[in-house]
């Protein structure tokens, strides 16, 4: 893309790019949500990324200080390689309310939440709009655009269940982060590349994150 557009050009160059909300909440499995951010930029989407306190702390618990979240570009290219630059993305406060996925109007197609805690799922099923994440998922809700919690508990109470049928009834899809073992992975890349490639599929791209069942 030539940088001597005027800056006109410039934002509608990156408007036309597939934009998604991609938030990151306090739910072990750090490597989904690296794992999908990596695949979407690969793509050239440009992503709205919204990182919870907890969901901070995950990332550097489970894939290290190298995966802290003002380095995120930086951990993307050196573990998924240079495709992953592909993209654009802008990290979000969650505490900033008044962000553009904040409100209906602001050109975002999609909402991933990966991994999804049991409390941000509480606070999508009862569209309480505490924070960014929160309330973005609950303008997907309003807008009835796609928006795809990834789920992540084991085993589940019963409010637990209850608010995820409370997100399905409103039109969220719940996926939980169950990757399948008949792919036979042999990595821990393998599992998040199931789950990157089930949130890709539901966003309707094609990929090769996991071989297709032939039956
Ligand atoms: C090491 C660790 C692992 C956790 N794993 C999970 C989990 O798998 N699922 C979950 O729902 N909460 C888990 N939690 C709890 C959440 O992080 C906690 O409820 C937090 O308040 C979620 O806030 P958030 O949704 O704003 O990120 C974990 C917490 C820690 C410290």
């Amino acid at each position: 893309m030539s940088t001597n557009l005027p800056p006109r050009g410039r934002s509608h160059a990156i408007r036309s790019r597939r934009t998604f909300a991609l938030a990151i909440t306090g739910a072990s499995g750090a490597a989904y949500a690296t794992r999908t951010m990596a695949a979407l930029l690969e793509r050239d989407c440009h992503l709205e990324v919204v990182v919870s306190d907890y969901g901070r702390r995950l990332l550097r618990d489970e894939l290290g200080e190298g995966a802290a979240v003002d380095r995120l570009r930086e951990y993307l290219v050196e573990t998924y390689g240079d495709a992953a630059a592909k993209g654009s993305f802008t990290v979000l406060s969650n505490k900033d309310l008044g962000a553009t996925i904040a409100s209906g109007s602001h050109d975002c197609e999609a909402m991933v939440i990966v991994p999804c805690s049991m409390k941000t799922l509480a606070g999508v099923a009862h569209g309480l709009s505490r924070s960014l994440i929160e309330r973005a998922a609950d303008v997907m809700l309003k807008e009835r655009r796609r928006l795809i919690l990834v789920p992540r508990e084991t085993p589940m109470s019963l409010p637990q269940l209850k608010n995820m049928v409370l997100c399905a009834e409103a039109g969220a899809m719940i996926m939980p982060a169950m990757p399948a073992f008949y792919q036979m992975p042999k990595t821990l890349d393998d599992l998040a590349g199931f789950m990157a490639g089930k949130i890709l599929a539901a966003l309707g791209f094609s990929h090769d994150l996991y071989p297709k069942w032939e039956g």
